[in-house]
């Protein structure tokens, strides 16, 4: 390579570099929903299982983010977070627990014995950044029997 097209290529790597840190600095901009709303109603669990919950469940699922650094505040990992919190709560959201009744309750209540069950919950890509949610097989067991507890007393309502 002459000097005049390492020049070019040092050039053309600058410009490439200097773009890339103006979009990223610029998409810092875009306003986002990092809300938590008031609790309606929790869920309620007897102290062990509420602990599971929170420590492993609660970021996405109820009213009760804790939004923490620096991923929920640095785009564009923030946008993959507040996906995932928005999706999370209006699938389950034990901030609004009494809204569910009867067979969504019912319904709930087996996506959770599933999920857990099957070991989706919580996505692997948040435990590696919150390696303290990863559930253990007795957390497990304690969730599922804490939920088939619930789906029966919900069955038995009118
Ligand atoms: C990083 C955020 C996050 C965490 C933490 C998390 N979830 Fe989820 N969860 C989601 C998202 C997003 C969805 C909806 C999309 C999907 O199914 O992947 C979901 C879906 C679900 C569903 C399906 C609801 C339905 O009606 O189909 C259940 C049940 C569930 N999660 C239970 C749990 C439980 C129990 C925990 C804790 C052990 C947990 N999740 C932790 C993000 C999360």
């Amino acid at each position: 390579m002459s000097t005049w097209q390492l020049l070019l290529e040092g050039i053309r790597w600058r410009w490439v570099f200097l773009t890339s840190l103006g979009a990223l600095l610029l998409i810092q901009a875009i306003p986002v929903g990092r809300t938590n709303p008031p609790v309606e109603s929790d869920v309620g669990a007897p102290a062990p299982v509420a602990a599971i919950l929170r420590r492993a469940c609660y970021d996405c699922h109820s009213n009760e983010t804790v939004w923490s650094a620096p991923q929920s505040y640095v785009a564009p990992a923030s946008w993959l977070v507040i996906r995932d919190v928005r999706q999370g709560r209006r699938e389950l959201n034990f901030s609004r627990w009494a809204s569910y009744d009867g067979r969504r309750l019912a319904r709930k209540v087996k996506e959770i014995q599933d999920q857990v069950n099957r070991g989706s919950m919580p996505p692997r890509l948040y435990l590696l950044a919150h390696p303290e949610a990863r559930l253990s097989d007795a957390d497990r067991a304690a969730l599922v029997a804490w939920a088939s507890g619930l789906k029966v007393a919900s069955a038995s309502q009118p």
